[in-house]
């Protein structure tokens, strides 16, 4: 079902996943979550971390899970502290910046765990069902080594960028060669899709799209696509805005996923296949605007090789019903 789109085939009941999908909302997460201290031990606890992948799959009935993991996890292998505060988000240790050569090196045994997790979660899986793998896309990753925390303009990583782009350009390197390896042992796990987030690509400026985007970008797709060519690349430029299309035309991804406010007009252009782009906070609304904004989406993309999505993660306070009332509307053909 969910590769059908990949196939070139539209459906009139697109597959089904919502980003963030696994955690954040479900009590069931939450009861797993409190037995752990820190989220980084819960990511790092196969059994617990497949577990939690496959309950929005058993509550749902979605048509992918994606594995219980965080694209921070590639600065925890190259040595970065990164822990995540209650409230506040995720926070970094600090980097040499003083140094000529960031002092990180990639260490794959740190992450292991998450391909037990990957190879769990394929055991217990329909074989109808797709199991999507993920990292961040270089450019939000490295922003957020840089910043040290979440932000909403990364004014501290551009700043950096800026003012010492060869150094930048080693950490893009880096982070973009650590990312290839990561992504190609969570295939040989079990993933059967791969999703990169470039989650904070609105913040690039359209002078440094080219080099923080779309070439980093590229070399994974590319050279993923030469180890497996059949498996579907799923970008999502989040905020690029009028770049959508040049990000799919030169990166080779095989899909976008839309943010809310990329027209679906505009969409019907794009040269792959898409998936969103249902605004989060329509989803916590309810009611009548997401009965109205489902169909318009799935009336406007009826013709398209599409899966429906979120524009953006599902928020913590979606009311679970609500969720129950989307998968009926998505899914009455
Ligand atoms: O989609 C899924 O449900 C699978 C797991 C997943 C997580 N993070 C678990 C998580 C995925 C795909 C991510 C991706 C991620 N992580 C992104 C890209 C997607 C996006 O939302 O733009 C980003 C930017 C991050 C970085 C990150 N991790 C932040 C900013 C935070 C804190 C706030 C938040 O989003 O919850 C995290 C922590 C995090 N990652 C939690 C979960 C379930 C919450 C931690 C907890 O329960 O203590």
């Amino acid at each position: 079902m969910f590769i059908e789109p990949f196939k070139g085939v539209s459906l009139s009941a697109p597959p089904l996943w919502l980003m963030r999908q696994a955690g954040r909302t479900l009590p069931e997460y939450h009861t797993i979550r409190r037995h752990f201290e820190s989220f980084l031990d819960l990511v790092l606890n196969p059994e617990a971390a497949a577990e939690i992948t496959l309950q929005p799959i058993k509550r749902f009935g979605f048509d992918a899970a994606i594995f219980f993991a965080d694209i921070l996890v590639i600065p925890f292998a190259l040595g970065q502290h990164v822990e995540f505060v209650d409230e506040k988000g995720p926070v970094l240790g600090p980097l040499n910046f003083k140094a000529p050569h960031f002092d990180l090196s990639f260490n794959i045994e740190k992450i292991a765990s998450l391909f037990e997790t990957l190879s769990r979660v394929r055991k217990n899986l329909s074989p109808h069902k797709a199991l999507i793998g993920f990292a961040g896309s270089p450019w939000t990753v490295a922003a957020y080594m840089i910043e040290g925390q979440t932000s909403k303009t990364f004014s501290r990583a551009k700043r950096f960028a800026f003012s010492n782009p060869y150094k930048f350009q080693e950490l893009l390197d880096l982070v973009t060669e650590s990312t290839f390896v990561y992504l190609t042992k969570q295939v040989e796990a079990g993933a059967t899709a791969l999703q990169l987030f470039e989650s904070w690509g609105g913040c690039v400026p359209s002078t440094h799209m080219d080099v923080w985007v779309f070439q980093p970008t590229l070399s994974l797709v590319k050279r993923l696509k030469n180890h497996f060519p059949k498996v579907p690349i799923i970008g999502f430029p989040r905020g690029l805005g009028s770049y959508v299309l040049t990000y799919v035309q030169k990166t080779g991804v095989d899909g976008v996923s839309l943010d809310a406010g990329y027209s679906l007009e505009t969409a019907k252009d794009l040269p792959c296949v898409l998936q969103g782009n249902l605004d989060p906070h329509i989803l916590v609304a309810g009611g009548s605007c997401l009965e109205r904004s489902v169909k318009k989406i799935k009336e406007t993309l009826r013709e398209k090789p599409f899966i429906f999505n979120l524009g953006h993660g599902l928020l913590p306070e979606t009311p679970l019903r609500h969720i129950e009332e989307l998968v009926c509307l998505v899914k009455d053909g």
